[in-house]
């Protein structure tokens, strides 16, 4: 069975997008929010970048659903997956069929931003699981947890992978792992993944891959204000920028214009001036240790369970338990 609600009409979006990009664009320094990265075409270029060599991360989550996904099934002996940011959903696959093998498993609701992308991926799990109830949701996570679909009773297991926590900010991170706390019942299951600290060599190189396929999903951002908000953003005169900050341990992405410009965002009667070398953020991503991360799921009310990564370590795929 597969349904569809939508929580974010185009008019939400365009509110939502105009609302942050009028905040973004006059701040000093000026920033954008990851989100709107993915439209068809963002999505889209994510998955590529999940092909690209020099990106670790999706490939070693992969590895690790490969060897663990029977025990976390286990583990979490859940009715209902839910996913947030679920994109392609191609990982998830493993944790559905692992899920069916254990028995439980009636209801997966996948939930994402990128709502065209997202109906099409979740009509695949349907079509290729006819006895599960898909349950797709378009919504913003960090606004509409309240509205999800969720059982009434019933084991939960809530995924969020690919390291999609690490693109929030500490403080943010806390609220929206509390939020998730707080649709979840003592005894669910939470499964995140997460990226973690290693030579900044190799994580400069995932952002800035040498195909460039990163620095069109960066610049994509500029498209989506262009189509969205009639802006006439020129991603061309904008470079790709992949930094580490050491202090943070995360990456940042920017991009830095090339000129001394003007843009103007028409939907928003507003003209923005950019200097020559002047770099706007648009996404963190940050990396994670064991410790501190331990300490982040307890103080949202999560107790870590297990911790299981791929050989070389790259990459964490953690299990918590609801209190
Ligand atoms: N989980 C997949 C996709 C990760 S890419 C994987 O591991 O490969 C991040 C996903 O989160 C994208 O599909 C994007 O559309 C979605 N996303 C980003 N911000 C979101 C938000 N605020 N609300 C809902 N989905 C969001
Ligand atoms: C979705 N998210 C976890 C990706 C990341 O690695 O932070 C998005 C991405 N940005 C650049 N490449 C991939």
């Amino acid at each position: 069975m597969f349904r569809i609600d939508r929580h974010l009409t185009t008019d939400d979006l365009d509110k939502a997008l105009r609302s942050d990009v009028a905040e973004g664009l006059t701040a000093v320094p000026k920033r954008l929010p990851p989100k709107w990265f993915y439209d068809e075409r963002g999505s889209a270029l994510f998955e590529d970048i999940t092909a690209l060599p020099e990106y670790y991360p999706t490939r070693a989550e992969r590895a690790i659903l490969e060897s663990r996904a029977d025990a976390i099934a286990e583990a979490a002996d859940a009715e209902a997956l839910i996913e947030l940011g679920s994109g392609s959903g191609v990982k998830t696959r493993l944790l559905l069929e692992a899920m069916g093998r254990h028995g439980a498993l009636t209801r997966f609701v996948p939930v994402d931003v990128s709502g065209e992308f997202l109906a099409s991926s979740a009509r695949r799990v349907a079509d290729d699981h006819p006895d599960l109830d898909v349950h797709a949701v378009v919504g913003d996570f960090e606004e509409h947890l309240g509205l999800l679909p969720l059982p009434g009773e019933g084991r939960q297991l809530l995924a969020v992978l690919g390291s999609t926590i690490g693109n929030q900010e500490p403080g943010p991170r806390a609220a929206f792992l509390r939020r998730i706390r707080a649709v979840l019942r003592p005894g669910d299951s939470l499964l995140l993944g997460a990226d973690l600290v290693k030579d900044p060599a190799r994580l400069i190189a995932a952002y800035d891959d040498a195909q460039g396929v990163t620095a069109d999903f960066n610049r994509n951002v500029l498209r989506v204000i262009n189509q969205r908000l009639g802006a006439d953003f020129d991603p061309a005169a904008f470079e790709h920028v992949a930094r580490w900050d050491a202090e943070a341990e995360w990456i940042e992405m920017r991009l830095r214009s090339r000129t001394d410009q003007r843009v103007r965002i028409t939907d928003l009667d507003l003209e923005v001036d950019f200097g020559a070398g002047e770099e706007m953020r648009t996404e963190i991503s940050a990396k994670f240790r064991r410790q501190p991360l331990t300490e982040e799921l307890d103080a949202a009310g999560f107790d870590l369970t297990h911790w299981w990564t791929d050989p070389e370590e790259d990459f964490a795929l953690t299990l918590a338990s609801a209190r």
